[in-house]
């Protein structure tokens, strides 16, 4: 089914995804229907000052005096020079950069008030409800968009949300005419910002129509829970369900669960309760699930509830709940245990936006976004600063990755209660999350108002617990941990300052800890000496003054017994926060691997300590034309006992690798080749090699998987690799590459890792950044193939052999969508 590429183990890691249903699609069961609401939408940029050149919206007269006067939202309204495109979408990544300070933390874009023109999009789509569905309660479900959104439907306004990241849906069964034609427009405004980070602008996760009967199971209200006893595991199920029909109905609950082969292993039944008109009532029950398979990050093995509520003797309402059964349990002085068994978070916290696609990221990238940090030997990641999207968590629960789950607001006000309150109640049945956090460095909270903060915090953590019972909620807190908001966590989170965990600890030998954020280590990947004039920095484990390197942090953490582990920032590159450096560079540098997840050199740091595979990665590269005869730092990343290094076939020596460390020399530079070879118990067992290259001759394309599913939402990650006539990936080669898709699919981004780029991440065009680039295909929903050519764009004097790569797009089972 899945290809094995030159991407290692990424390719295998992402076998999980090749079932083109997610958990959340499959998450309705008959009655129920879960449409895909993600195609054929149309859109157009708006304005956030002129009426005029917002459809007219907004010029003060009367605007939502009367309900169904919206006339963009009605059949007469002409939207035909409307783009068409197909969700998830971020216009964001398509807009130019600007120079502009202000602008600086989001990635330089024109976003925000001052920027009117381009930061309201407007949505619409056309769709048909029939006749048939008139009693059932029809729901639009946005995952998340960013950032303000209104909606109406047929004239009518609907709704609004006013956050960028949690989930939202509307009712639209009053609304909607039966038998016909319905329209929908969604206003996206994202002039104001939730974060100081990039966070797109548009909607960018999935969207969905679901139809239940008026008996139906309320959002998120299901919940599997699991005490192990010995061999089996008592599960606690509950749920809530909503009677929106007329009469009264006496309603019964059953549950059944699933194992991974769909074989029912348990069952449990609640038994029925009378639900008035317009009530909710909740059901609870039982079930002991024996030998249960347990989730872990070796083996991650899930199970399905099915959670079914029948009144008159039929079924009214299902859904399908993922759970999986471990225990995870935060110590104060042997650290975090996973089943029972001592295990390090080795986590990264991670923004959202991938090269080419920006916030935007298909499925299928969430998947090779985590088999990335998966394959460096990471086994958790945190959602900074925000709630995830659905299929992050998905990926992390069916590829057995730990999660710390972050919401965006530290507030107990109404929108952060509400956004924690969604989602604890979307992700409590995941198994990847062992805690819930409820910010991050809310410098107010944790100083001058820390009285405020506390109590603050303290609401927080109240509702996790009432929600769920099972998880220890923290936070992310750059300070003491002595005060404010620090006061209600149940385990202690430090960002940086590693000054301050062994004092805590000392003082405090009852409280577990763990690092929240740590390192912030910086580096440009294939640069070896820095240079502010171009906005590089070198890759030798430098760092910004409040951080440490990777190989502080983990020294640190990973040597003490008490320590939980903790999440380096960040895995990936983002864009904004261009750091150590601004304008021209528009996005950060703290990331093990760059925005394509094309890695680092820290990356070999990692998967030597944390990974369990040999590992022997040499570094620099060995082109230094015009540096012959300057010494060079030469750098070794191994986990093996010896390494020995050999210039042109010349012993310099061999050193012990310290454990958690690295290797160096400094080695006069002359073209040819550097060598280290790395022994274990005496024998040399693998070896590493940097060679003096040619110049870039030829393209090579490689795919993370040439197989991949005809449904209008898979993608293909192309790498991009210029080679000298040897073959050799050249790693100064900054050629460019124009791109031609033909077949059954088309470009949706491209991006090349290096910060300071400002190349478009939509044009068929890419140059290439010392040696790499990447091309991202998404399939149509018509099976066949998908070729993508390369080849030189423009003058530069080298001569490149173009490549082709031809990706098979199979045919699948389609999930169900709106037609
Ligand atoms: C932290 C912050 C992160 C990021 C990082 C950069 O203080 O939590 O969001 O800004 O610094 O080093």
């Amino acid at each position: 089914m899945v290809t094995r590429s030159a991407w290692g183990r990424t390719a295998a890691l992402m076998s999980g995804y090749s079932d083109p249903t997610s958990v959340e699609a499959m998450a309705a069961v008959a009655p129920r229907e879960h449409l895909l609401f993600d195609f054929g939408w149309k859109f157009t940029l708006g304005n956030g000052a002129d009426p005029a050149k917002d459809l007219g919206f907004g010029n003060g007269q009367g605007d939502f005096a009367k309900t169904g006067d919206f006339e963009f939202a009605k059949a007469k309204f002409d939207d035909s020079k409307w783009r068409t495109l197909n969700l998830p979408h971020d216009w964001a990544v398509e807009l130019p950069f600007v120079r502009d300070e202000v602008q600086n933390s989001h990635g330089f874009k024109p976003l925000g008030r001052r920027y009117p023109e381009t930061s309201v999009g407007w949505y619409r789509r056309s769709f048909d409800i029939p006749e048939s569905d008139k009693g059932r309660r029809i729901l639009v479900e946005f995952d998340g968009a960013f950032r303000d959104v209104l909606v109406f439907v047929n004239g009518c306004f609907i709704g609004r949300n006013d956050n960028g990241y949690a989930p939202f849906q509307f009712d639209l069964s009053d609304f909607l005419a039966y038998g016909k034609k319905n329209y929908i427009v969604a206003r996206v405004d994202a002039s104001f910002g939730d974060g100081w980070f990039y966070e797109g602008a548009g909607i960018y996760r999935h969207v969905w129509l679901t139809k239940t009967d008026a008996l139906h199971l309320g959002k998120w209200e299901s919940y599997v829970r699991s005490e192990l006893n010995g061999n089996s595991a008592m599960l606690t199920v509950g749920t809530m369900v909503k009677n929106e029909g007329n009469q009264v109905e006496s309603a019964k609950v059953r549950w059944q669960i699933l194992d991974a082969e769909g074989k029912t292993v348990a069952t449990a039944e609640a038994p029925a309760q009378s639900i008035a008109a317009d009530g909710s009532v909740n059901f609870i029950a039982t079930a002991t699930l024996a030998n249960p398979a347990l989730w872990s990050v070796e083996q991650p093995n899930l199970y399905q509830a099915i959670v079914t509520v029948e009144s008159g003797g039929k079924p009214r309402d299902a859904e399908r709940v993922s759970f999986g059964v471990r225990t995870a349990k935060f110590t104060a002085d042997k650290g975090f245990f996973l089943n029972g068994k001592s295990v390090k978070i080795q986590g990264t916290c991670n923004h959202q936006d991938h090269a080419g696609v920006g916030a935007a990221v298909p499925d299928a990238l969430q998947w090779f976004r985590l088999a990335v940090l998966r394959e460096m030997g990471g086994n958790a990641v945190r959602t900074s600063h925000n709630m995830p999207t659905p299929e992050w968590v998905e990926a992390c629960d069916r590829m057995g990755m730990m999660m710390m789950c972050e919401t965006r607001q530290m507030s107990s006000n109404p929108e952060g209660m509400a956004q924690l309150e969604v989602m604890v109640k979307r992700y409590r049945n995941s198994p990847s999350i062992i805690l819930w956090s409820i910010g991050n460095e809310e410098n107010q909270l944790q100083g001058p108002m820390a009285e405020q903060g506390a109590r603050i915090a303290a609401e927080m953590v109240r509702l996790c617990h009432e929600l769920d019972p099972t998880r220890v909620v923290s936070a992310a807190v750059n300070g003491n941990n002595e005060q404010g908001v620090s006061d209600a966590f149940d385990i202690i989170g430090f960002n940086y300052d590693l000054k301050l965990p062994d004092k805590y600890h000392q003082e405090h030998p009852n409280r577990p800890i763990y690092g929240s954020e740590t390192s912030s280590a910086i580096g440009t990947r294939g640069v070896y000496a820095s240079d502010p004039l171009r906005n590089t920095v070198n890759s030798y484990d430098g760092v910004v003054p409040w951080g440490e390197t990777a190989e502080e942090w983990w020294k640190f953490y990973g040597t003490r017994e008490w320590e939980a582990g903790g999440f380096a920032w960040t895995g990936f590159d983002y864009r904004g926060e261009p750091t150590p450096y601004g304008w021209p560079s528009i996005n950060s540098q703290f990331g093990i691997v760059d925005m394509c997840g094309f890695p680092k050199d820290n990356f070999y740091y990692y998967k030597a300590w944390w990974g369990k595979d040999p590992v022997m990665h040499v570094f620099p590269h060995w082109n230094w034309t015009g540096r012959e005869g300057d010494e060079i730092p030469v750098w070794v990343y191994s986990n093996l006992d010896e390494v020995e290094l050999f210039v042109n076939g010349k012993s310099l020596g061999s050193q012990k690798v310290p454990h958690l460390g690295h290797v160096e020399w400094k080695v006069r530079y002359e073209p040819g080749a550097i060598e280290a070879r790395g022994s274990k118990d005496g024998k040399v067992v693998l070896t590493d090699k940097r060679e003096t290259t040619g110049p870039a001759a030829t393209i090579r394309l490689t795919a993370d998987r040439t197989d991949i599913n005809a449904d209008g939402e898979d993608v293909a990650v192309i790498k991009v690799e210029g080679l000298d006539k040897d073959g050799r990936l050249v790693p100064i080669a900054n050629n460019r590459i124009a791109f031609k898709i033909t077949g059954n699919g088309a470009l949706i981004g491209v991006g090349n890792g290096d910060p300071n780029c400002q190349e478009s991440d939509k044009a068929p065009k890419r140059s290439l950044f010392n040696g790499f680039a990447q091309v991202i295909v998404q399939t149509t929903r018509e099976p066949g193939e998908i070729q993508i050519e390369a080849h030189k764009d423009g003058w530069d004097g080298a001569n490149l052999t173009p490549a082709t790569i031809t990706i098979k797009s199979k045919q699948v089972e389609l999930r169900p969508t709106v037609g």
